[in-house]
């Protein structure tokens, strides 16, 4: 079984990314995932530091770490912070980037090779498009294979049906879209 984390960059209570990020699961485990939920508000991460990392490894950044390697792939699901990720989110990707137990400097164990999909929902017209360039960038720079699909959510607030489904066809569409490739690819990368 191909087995999926979902991340949320958000842990706003009502946050429209928690929703997208509800709706995303649904879908992969309908299309036959193990799902993981990586939930960052159980997650005591301080602010990444070389000394901290030296001294003393967050056993919550090494918990991360480690539910990320078990996965055939990653799909992160952010909103954007003035035009980029936020530090909620970049922080535990570069936690969880980080050697540990003897590993090499760019092991990058969590990372290396695995699908990774992202989407976005903001309560501006572009959806949180330009957030999902950097974080696409991140991904592939710590050697994911990010799909070329990717979901954005515009105008967030007025978006989602009461029951949390998506009002407009194509977001929703394109939800489905994502993640089918997503576990299509980790399936693929993990066999
Ligand atoms: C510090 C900060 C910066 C933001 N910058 C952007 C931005 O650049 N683009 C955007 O579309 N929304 C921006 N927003 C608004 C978010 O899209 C909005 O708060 C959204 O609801 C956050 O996602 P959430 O509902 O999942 O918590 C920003 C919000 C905060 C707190």
């Amino acid at each position: 079984m191909t087995s999926i984390a979902v991340i949320v960059g958000s842990t706003r209570e009502g946050s429209f990314n928690l929703m997208l990020g509800d709706l995303a699961a649904a879908s992969l485990a309908a299309q036959g995932a193990a799902l993981t939920r990586v939930d960052l508000a159980t997650f005591d991460l301080p602010l990444y530091s070389a000394a901290l990392e030296a001294n003393d490894f967050p056993p919550d950044a090494q918990r991360l770490k480690d539910i990320f390697a078990a996965q055939d792939g990653l799909l992160f699901v952010s909103p954007e912070y003035n035009g980029s990720l936020p530090p909620l989110l970049k922080n535990a990707i570069d936690w969880a980037s980080r050697p540990t137990g003897g590993e090499g400097l760019v092991a990058l164990t969590a990372y290396r090779g695995k699908a990774a999909a992202i989407m976005s929902a903001s309560i501006s017209p572009f959806g949180g498009l330009r957030g999902l360039m950097h974080l696409r960038q991140i991904l592939s720079t710590i050697q994911m294979l990010v799909i070329p699909e990717q979901v954005v959510v515009p105008n967030a607030h007025a978006a989602f049906a009461e029951d949390g489904s998506l009002k407009e066809a194509l977001p929703a569409s394109l939800v489905e879209m994502t993640t089918g490739r997503l576990v299509a690819v980790a399936r693929a990368l993990s066999g």
